[in-house]
């Protein structure tokens, strides 16, 4: 062969490694911008981020494209597989362990610990996470409050009040999508404020189908009926970012909904503070309801190690970790930043979630407790109790205790060893 074809194959290997095939499901404004930041800064390493995603609030669609994908011998060399299912993933040997890396970068004592252990599977670290979010957010409008002389709801007696005079005035108090994952997402927060972070925990790990019909799940399920008298009527069915837009534009008073919206409320140019304001949804205020976006490695012939092991050791960077989770409404995964860096939502999640395991609850609808199909099944539950009337509290406590009869051994119960 001579120098001049072996130089040419040379070229060709080292340029298709140098591309990274990422599938994610981040489609909006923000979210888009947020993975752009990532993708500049692969770039910086000489890396090309080709993008998979797939559109889809929550990833419904993007977790099936990857199944699909990895079934037919097409995986992405990197996908955005989080929580407890990486445990199947992990198990299967289709993720590249990044021990190396996580050791020379110091994760296990950088990251917070539920962080550090949600990427573990079998003693080994096979994802690099991004961002925290926390779910149990409300949003308001500064404005309109000083406006009509109301202070921001602390408690639920104090948000029916609020709810009720700005519905007097004319104003939508909430505003909400009937799309299933955001009713359910609504449910697990309002589960949170009902039960407190021990017993939603217990609920979840402990997977006793008795527990599931504690007065405290009655009464969260009943305050999710109740809280539809404040939306508007019948209950839009649109995605999340369009009811972000929707709220920017002011058409409702208040919003409850992950801090991945306060990532798009900022790219729609809304400032924080002054025409955008966030606190804890009533009962939730020390607890945290969190959901961690980490990106997984795929094993694949380990052909791309070296660049797959780039983009690890460079998502969890700090200067990126500041960068990116600015623009996604997130905060860093790690300890070791200055959380004056942060927005004033921001710094409480993070301060919050700093105090530790007693106050964190990992998100049902957001992959932190359970698998897919425990995860769809509560889902399917909570949407039909919301759109139809008919559908009793109690009987809904009953299927989800079938649930968890029937799903009680699949994952989300740690199988294996941090
Ligand atoms: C969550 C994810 C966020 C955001 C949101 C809306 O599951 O953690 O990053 O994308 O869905 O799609």
């Amino acid at each position: 062969m001579g120098a001049g074809l072996l130089c040419l194959l040379w070229i060709t290997t080292a340029s298709a490694a140098q591309t990274l095939d990422v599938l994610h499901w981040w489609t909006s404004l923000s979210e888009r911008q947020a993975a752009n930041t990532l993708a500049g800064a692969l770039q910086d390493e000489g890396i090309v981020w080709r993008d998979a995603a797939i559109p889809g609030g929550a990833g419904i669609g993007a977790f099936k494209v990857l199944k699909s994908r990895v079934l037919s011998g097409r995986a992405p060399d990197v996908a955005q597989l989080i929580g407890p299912t990486l445990d199947d993933w992990g198990e299967l040997g289709l993720l590249l362990e990044l021990d190396d890396v996580a050791m020379d970068e110091g994760w296990s004592a950088a990251f917070f610990p539920t962080i550090a252990a949600l990427v573990r599977v079998q003693g080994h670290t096979v994802a690099v996470p991004v961002g925290l979010h926390r779910i149990n957010t409300l949003y308001y409008q500064p404005k309109l409050f000083v406006e009509q002389g109301l202070r921001p709801p602390r408690n639920w007696a104090e948000f029916e009040r609020v709810a009720a005079r700005l519905q007097r005035a004319g104003i939508t108090p909430l505003a909400q999508s009937s799309e299933p994952w955001q009713v359910a997402t609504l449910f697990e927060t309002l589960l949170l404020a009902e039960t407190g972070a021990a017993y939603y925990k217990q609920l979840l790990q402990l997977r006793r189908p008795d527990d599931w019909f504690d007065p405290r799940v009655f009464r969260a399920l009943e305050r999710l009926r109740s809280l539809k008298r404040w939306m508007a009527q019948p209950v839009p069915q649109r995605g999340w970012e369009e009811v972000a837009r929707s709220f920017a534009r002011g058409d409702a008073a208040m919003w409850i909904m992950g801090d991945w919206a306060r990532g798009e409320l900022l790219s729609l140019g809304l400032d924080v503070d002054r025409e955008f304001a966030c606190i804890a949804v009533p009962g939730t205020g020390g607890a945290h309801l969190y959901s961690v976006d980490t990106f997984a490695m795929m094993a694949g012939g380990y052909g791309k190690q070296r660049e797959q092991e780039t983009m690890a050791r460079s998502l969890a960077s700090v200067p990126l970790q500041l960068a990116y989770n600015r623009i996604k409404g997130s905060v860093p995964v790690r300890r070791d930043i200055d959380p004056a860096a942060l927005d004033s939502c921001g710094r409480d999640s993070w301060q919050t979630f700093s105090r530790g395991a007693a106050v964190q609850a990992p998100s049902i609808v957001h992959r932190m407790a359970t698998d897919e199909a425990m995860k769809d099944a509560i889902i399917a539950q909570i949407y039909r109790y919301f759109t139809d009337d008919q559908v009793a509290a109690t009987e809904v406590q009953r299927r989800l205790a079938t649930i968890m009869r029937a799903l009680q051994n699949d994952t989300g119960v740690r199988r294996t060893p941090r």
